[in-house]
Parts: C-alpha cells; structure tokens; sequence
C-alpha cells in the first residue's frame, strides 16, 4: 500500500548529534574524557527539550545514581508526538576524543516504543557485522576462516581483499590470529565499535566485517544503523567478568542464543544519526573554518534505507547569541 512521506526523525536527530560532537569537539586531545563526554551531554539533553517525541532513554549513560543525565528511563523531547525508544552515545570513543584519535562520534538512535533490546545487566557481546550482500551467509558459531571465505565470495572479492574491525584488546588476541591466518587484512583501533560497524556496512569505506567483543549497548546503537544499510549483525552476549555473568544468569538469560539485527531493534521504523567529532575517513571531525564550524554527519532512515551524508557550517557568532548550549 503505498504511503505518503513520514516525518524523517533523522533529520530531527541529527540536530541533536551535531550539538554534542561540536560541543565536545573542543575537548579533542586534551588529556580530559569526563569533560568531553559531559560537554556533550549536557548539549544533547538541551537539544532534545525541543524535540517534538515521547522518548525514554533506553541505551544511555547508565543508570540513573552513576549519570546525571540521560540515564536509562529518562524521559527525553517535550513528551508529546511519537513513543519512541532511544538510545544515545554523546561521545563514543571518549579515549578517541581525549587523546586525539580518530573516528570519536556522536550517536542517536530511536525506534518505536518497546522494540530495542534492553541490556540489562549485560556489558559485553560478540559481534559480527557483514554488509547487505554478505547478511545471509554468516554464522556466529562458524569458524573466522569459513565465515571470511562466505563474505568474500558474496562480495565478489577474495579474503585477501577483505578488511577486517576488530578492537585492539587482549581479549582478541586468537581471534586476530584466526583472521591472520585466514589471509584476510584487518584495521586494528584502541576503541570505537559503533564506528566499526558503521564502517562495515557503508560502502563508502575500505572496512568490509567487523568482528569480535565490544559494549552490549553499543551493539544496539550500531543494529540501527545496520537495519537501515540492509546488513547483518549477529550478537551473543559475552560477560567478561564473573559478576557480569553472574548478574544475566539472574535474568534468565540464555548466554548461548545468538540475536540478530531484527532482534536487536524489532522493528523497521527506526533512525539513526551519528556525527564526527574527531577526524576519521569515514565522518570528518569537527573543522573550524573562520566563523564557522563544519560538521559531517551520517543519517538513516530504517524503513526506506535511505542513507544521507550532511555536510553542515555552523555559524558560531549567531549560534553563540541565542543557543543554551555551550559551543
Ligand atoms: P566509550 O566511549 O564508552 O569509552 O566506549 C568505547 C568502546 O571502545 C566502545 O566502542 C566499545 O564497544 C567498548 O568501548 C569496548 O569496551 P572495552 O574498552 O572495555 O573493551
């Protein structure tokens, strides 16, 4: 049945990314994470008080004793309009950020009430993430050698060919022998699994899988973004710590079921938008260009699949005058 266009929350969402990255951007390499992670929340919770949604925080900060804002179950926008989950990273990659490296980005994702996956006590799982011409041909329990080969050969490529995400953390070490081994490349970075898997399913960049064990809520955030590119990311929750396993026991959780991209976020209707705070070739970082200061951003459009690079020139005098939020 065809439909007329729906509001494109992205476009909404993405107002509110840009205020984050150029508010923590001023924070890049100076040696401080608290200070710009907390430039960017406070900018994101100011920009969401204009937002016409119902929104609870899903995928936040934490909870609500440990973060002052945008704590798991705070209520966001000015609470008329649609219900929506939603899950925020005002800085993912505070260390990124900190210490100057690449791809820190600013992340908000929402989708209707109810249907994002709630992490619970989880702070870990494993990913693996394929473009949209290599979703049906993985599998979490296969060994690394067979599922590069099945991606390869679904992209028209050979494993040679292929770049592998993977986070540089010791827990990785076999997994990047496995890869090694298997003759595929791989882009080694200290941080950024949104961006990982952001970068695996863009056809834009030279990262084709992402592989291996990052945050539980970072793994939502990045299923939206992989619904709306068509791709796949397979998931299974991985505690790295006795009381974290301990803890999703106590649930009832079954650490072996492997969840999908539809179990991630269980339905199409869902936004995403992420904007570059520190340079990286994939979103640029924030540039100050004489009165201005420019900003790259991703958006997407679960339903339609519709993919929008915006390129923004923010003029910092008039902002200054009338905007709350401190740039
Ligand atoms: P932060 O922005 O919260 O520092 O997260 C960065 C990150 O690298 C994520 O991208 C990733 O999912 C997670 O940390 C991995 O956690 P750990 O560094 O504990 O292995």
């Amino acid at each position: 049945m065809a439909e007329a266009p729906q509001r494109n929350l992205a476009l909404d969402i993405v107002r509110i990314t840009e205020a984050a990255a150029l508010a923590s951007a001023r924070w890049l390499g100076r040696g401080d994470k608290e200070a710009g992670d907390g430039a960017a929340v406070d900018a994101m919770r100011i920009s969401f008080a204009s937002l016409r949604i119902d929104g609870v925080v899903v995928i936040g900060e934490g909870a609500k004793d440990k973060a002052p804002m945008l704590f798991n179950g705070e209520k966001v926008g000015k609470g008329e309009g649609p219900s929506l989950d939603v899950a925020v990273d005002p800085v993912e990659g505070t260390n990124l950020l900190a210490y100057g490296r690449p791809n820190a980005i600013s992340v908000v994702a929402v989708a209707p009430r109810g249907s994002m996956f709630d992490p619970g006590p989880s702070f870990y799982m494993q990913k693996l993430v394929v473009p949209h011409e290599a979703r049906d041909v993985v599998d979490l329990d296969a060994p690394v050698r067979d599922n590069l080969a099945n991606v390869a050969r679904a992209m028209g490529k050979s494993i040679q060919d292929l770049v592998v995400f993977v986070l540089d953390k010791p827990r990785h070490e076999r997994l990047i022998a496995e890869i090694r081994a298997a003759g595929a490349r791989i882009q080694l970075q200290t941080d950024g699994d949104v961006a990982g898997a952001l970068m695996a399913v863009d056809p834009r960049s030279e990262v084709d899988v992402m592989m291996g064990t990052g945050g539980t809520p970072e793994g939502v955030l990045a299923a939206c973004a992989v619904k709306g590119m068509g791709g796949q990311i397979l998931t299974r929750l991985d505690p790295q710590s006795y009381v974290e396993k301990e803890a999703i026991n106590e649930r009832g959780i079954d650490l072996r079921e492997v969840m999908g991209v539809n179990d991630l976020v269980r339905s199409d209707d869902c936004f995403f938008a992420a904007t570059g705070i520190s340079g990286g070739d994939f979103l640029r970082g924030v540039r100050y260009s004489g009165q201005h200061a420019v900003t790259h951003s991703l958006v997407l459009r679960g339903k339609t699949g519709t993919l929008r690079y915006v390129e923004s020139y923010h003029n910092m005098e008039r902002l200054s005058k009338i905007s709350a939020v401190q740039y």
